[in-house]
Formats: structure tokens, sequence, C-alpha cells
């Protein structure tokens, strides 16, 4: 702390061309405070609201980002997609996910309420007959995102915190090369414009000083073999959204846009891409970050929550428009340190 007084006071005089108090004979200099004595720097999120999208197990960065703004004490919902709502649902009540949910203090994560939510869909009329139809839909109605917003909306009048963190590629397994049009399309509309049209559907329900958050993946800007069916290209959209958006519902409605370039995490989505008894993409993805990040530690869930949570607080409150890397470091190699070819004789 003291340096970075020193540093600022440092930055003033060269801004200013005046020298700082400190700097001036007999002036008092900056207090040394004792470690013990020191106040903490809390995240506090008590009085906010947050809708967390994309969020069916315990597993995931969703889960992690709700329980991190749960600890920060938030008011929790979440958005889940509704094949998956059931299960969800069934597992919360029987409490199969107790053990994830025990914030710091000892007491539960609450999740206030879970609405179902398909992100491909932004209002009714966009529904085709097959999918309302379809008996993994059966018993659930008014999931589009406009729907979702008005009942949010609704319950809590405005919130505050709004938390895309989902994705959908048909086609991951494929190389680019071989996807579909089909495909290609229908990973950006899951995993990107999902989030234009979240913010354009909350965005008028959202608290001046609001922050939004998205989960991207360094294969946006370099090349990531397994990470295929245009989910490369999703990725990229959603960090150029990031910061149109940034402007756009900034100026619109004062809250900030940011998304979080996540490192390899063994969540249920990324498990999935792979053949069935074979080591997964993910698997391969965790050890490489492993032998070759700056931090040569595992990462989990909860370095991505803390971050989320930070973005969403008003310590970022001038923090918009930003891709923040939390992979230890990973995005910034350039050499992967466990190839053959770096073997020495
Ligand atoms: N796991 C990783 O290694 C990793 C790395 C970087 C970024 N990410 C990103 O993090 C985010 C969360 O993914 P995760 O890996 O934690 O897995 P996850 O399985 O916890 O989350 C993905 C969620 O998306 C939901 N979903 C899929 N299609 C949907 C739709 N049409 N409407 C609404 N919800 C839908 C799924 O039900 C699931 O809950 C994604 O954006 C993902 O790309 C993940």
């Amino acid at each position: 702390m003291l340096q970075l007084i020193t540093a600022l006071a440092a930055a003033y005089s060269v801004a200013t061309g005046r020298l700082p108090a400190s700097a001036v004979r007999g002036a008092p200099t900056a207090r040394r405070v004792a470690p013990s004595t020191r106040m903490a720097l809390p995240i506090d999120l008590k009085g906010k609201t947050a809708f967390v999208a994309g969020v069916a197990d315990s597993t995931g960065y969703g889960w992690a980002i709700a329980k991190a703004l749960a600890e920060a004490g938030a008011t929790i919902t979440v958005g889940t997609w509704p094949p998956v709502l059931g299960i969800f649902q069934k597992s919360l009540a029987t409490g199969k996910f107790d053990d994830d949910m025990v914030l710091s203090d000892g007491s539960k994560m609450m999740i206030e309420k879970v609405y179902p939510l398909d992100a491909t869909f932004d209002a009714p009329a966009d529904v085709p007959d097959d999918v309302k139809n379809n008996k993994r839909y059966a018993g659930t109605s008014s999931y589009t995102i406009s729907e979702v917003a008005k009942a949010v909306g609704a319950d809590y009048g405005k919130i505050d915190i709004l938390v895309h963190s989902l994705a959908n590629g048909p086609e991951v397994t494929k190389p680019l090369l071989q996807t579909s049009r089909k495909g290609y399309m229908a990973a950006t509309s899951a995993s990107a414009y999902s989030f234009v049209s979240l913010l354009q559907h909350f965005g008028p329900i959202m608290n001046k000083g609001g922050a939004a958050v998205s989960l991207t993946y360094i294969a946006s800007e370099r090349v990531i073999p397994g990470y295929g069916g245009g989910m490369s290209s999703a990725k990229a959209a959603l960090e150029s959204d990031t910061r149109t958006l940034a402007y756009e519902a900034g100026r619109a409605y004062e809250i900030s846009v940011n998304t979080i370039s996540a490192g390899a995490l063994k969540s249920r989505a990324a498990s999935a891409i792979g053949e069935k008894g074979e080591k997964t993409f993910i698997e391969y993805a965790i050890d490489y970050a492993k032998a070759n990040a700056p931090l040569a530690k595992d990462l989990g869930s909860d370095d991505v929550g803390a971050v989320a949570a930070f973005l969403c607080s008003p310590l970022a409150g001038a923090v918009t428009g930003v891709t923040l890397y939390v992979d230890n470091g990973l995005h910034a190699m350039g050499l992967a340190m466990d190839s053959k070819a770096m073997e020495r004789p």
C-alpha cells in the first residue's frame, strides 16, 4: 500500500509538475500501518441481486461464480437450460449439492429462484414446434430470453449483476474445416448472440453501476485443435461484442460489460468434448496448462468465481470492455515448455 501511495504521489507530481505534500520538508509522510490493523478491502455485494445464466450442476464456472457472489452477500437467481432443469432441481432438493454450497462462514448458499432459460430463443414466436413438443422441454414454459427477463423484473424489480456462463456447439468435436453452416450458426447463436440478447432484455432492468460478465476461452485468438464446430469463432465474436456492448450498454444503462478468458476446467460441458472411454479434450487441456503455464498449479472454478465477483463489485467500477485472463497465465506463453522439441540432449 505504501508503495502504491508513493507511486501515485510520484505520478501526480509528474502529471501536474507540482511536488506531492510528502516531498515538502516537514510535511507528514504516509503513515505505516501494522499489517494486523490494516483494514481489509472487502467485496461487498450485500443488497445486490444477480442472475447467473448457465447453471445446472456444481462443477462449472456458473456455479462457482454464483457461489462467490453469494459469499459476497448477493442474492442469487439462476437460469437453467430446460433439458437439464429437472435433474438440477431434483439434485438441489435431495441435497446432492449440499457440500458444494457451504460458504466460508459455514452457512449455505441460497439459490433464491431457478428460471428455465433457453438462450437460443429471444421470444415465444422463435420457438419451433419440435422444441415446444420435445419431451426434454415438457413441463417448462416461458424460457425465452425476453420472457425470463420479464419474470426476473416482476420478481425482483431491478437487478445488479448479469452473468453469462453458457455455451453450446453441436459440432464442437468437428474441425472448423468440416463444420456445417448449421453447426457454425448454432454455436454462435447459443454461445455469442445469447449474450447480446441477454443484455438487450436485461439491460432495462439493471441498476446503474451494475455489471455483466461472460466466460470466454483462448481458442478465440490462438489455434486450439479440438475446440471445433465454430466454437472458436463464437468466442471471438463474444470477445469483440464485449467491447462494443461495453460502450453501448455503458451509455444506455451505465453498466460494465466484461468477459473472463478462463483456463481449462473439467466441467460437464467441457467433458462432453471427445469420445467416450478416451482421454478427453479437456483432460489434455488441463495437463497441458499445468505443464506449460507460468503458474504450474491447478486452476479451480473458484479462481474464476473470485475474479467474477471482483468484476461485479464496486471495486471494478471503472473496468469495462475487458477480456480478463484467469488461466494461471497460460495465455502469455509462446512456447510449449513440455514440447519434445524443447528437450535437451
Ligand atoms: N470448462 C472450461 O474449460 C472453460 C474454459 C473457458 C471458458 N469456458 C466457458 O465457461 C462457460 C461455462 O461453461 P462450463 O465449462 O463451466 O460448463 P457448464 O456445463 O457448467 O456450463 C454450460 C452451461 O450452458 C448451459 N446451456 C447450454 N446450452 C444452453 C442454452 N441454449 N440455453 C441456456 N443454457 C444452455 C448448460 O446447460 C450448462 O449449464 C461457457 O461459456 C464456457 O465456454 C469454459
